[in-house]
């Protein structure tokens, strides 16, 4: 049970004061009769938009939150970084969010594709955890044809990327034409991709991630989509 002041500040909805006067105008409905105190408590439970409305409007997903985006070009998924961030795609109120958002691993400014975007620590770090092993793969558009030894090179578990220490986890290859593969990888290096395929001499001139474990892209997904992640395909992750 939370105080629906509380509730509602965590979601982005305002100062408490703020949620105070959306109360006191009959603004917030619980199982269709108005909260009468902003101190009243209500149960979070998964269901509750379908319970609650803020000023007509079902109320945001309650923590946690997981989002699936499909990024698109252009956009950083930091909030450090400069340039227009994922989170801006998402309803400026979900930037207040207590907890607040962050990407699952990050995808470079120019990488396309499939996104994870939680409010949940412990499932953020088990997908990015290498103990998870959980398997991102990406297609890849290169520069020069394959020459044919990339797959064994990727597969062998001893390339060096340049100014590391630790050889690369065996990751798989699949060439699907001459200037285009699938790549799926373990780890999450920085630019690790891009710079696998430089370790070869070639180079990357679109990426996309199509895959994380056995979660896809939805395909009716538009490039600066989102949707909320639903348990079966958070498990899907992890299958
Ligand atoms: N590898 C890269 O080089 N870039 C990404 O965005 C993801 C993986």
């Amino acid at each position: 049970m939370a105080r629906v002041d509380r509730l509602l500040a965590n979601l982005g909805y305002g100062s408490r004061r703020e949620i105070a006067q959306l109360v006191q105008h009959k603004q917030v409905v619980f199982d269709g009769a108005p909260v009468k105190d902003p101190g009243a408590k209500v149960p979070i439970t998964p269901d509750l938009p379908s319970r609650m409305t803020v000023v007509d409007k079902p109320v945001d997903p309650p923590a946690p939150l997981t989002i699936l985006m499909h990024k698109p070009l252009d956009v950083v998924c930091s909030h450090k970084e400069t340039g227009r961030s994922v989170y801006e795609l998402l309803p400026r109120r979900w930037q207040a969010r207590m907890p607040g958002l962050s990407t699952i691993g990050r995808l470079d400014k120019d990488t396309t594709g499939l996104l994870l975007i939680t409010d949940d620590g412990p499932f953020l770090h088990r997908v990015i955890s290498p103990k998870s092993h959980v398997a991102k793969r990406y297609l890849a558009s290169l520069d020069r044809p394959l020459e044919g030894h990339e797959v064994e090179a990727f597969a062998s578990g001893t390339l060096m990327l340049e100014s590391e220490t630790a050889p690369l986890a065996p990751a798989r290859l699949e060439p699907i034409g001459s200037h285009s593969a699938h790549l799926t990888i373990t780890e999450g290096r920085y630019h690790q991709v891009r710079r696998m395929f430089a370790a070869m001499g070639n180079h990357v001139v679109a990426l996309h991630r199509d895959r994380i474990g056995a979660l896809s892209l939805p395909a009716d997904l538009e490039p600066g989509q989102w949707r909320i992640l639903t348990a079966d395909e958070q498990a899907l992750i992890f299958s």
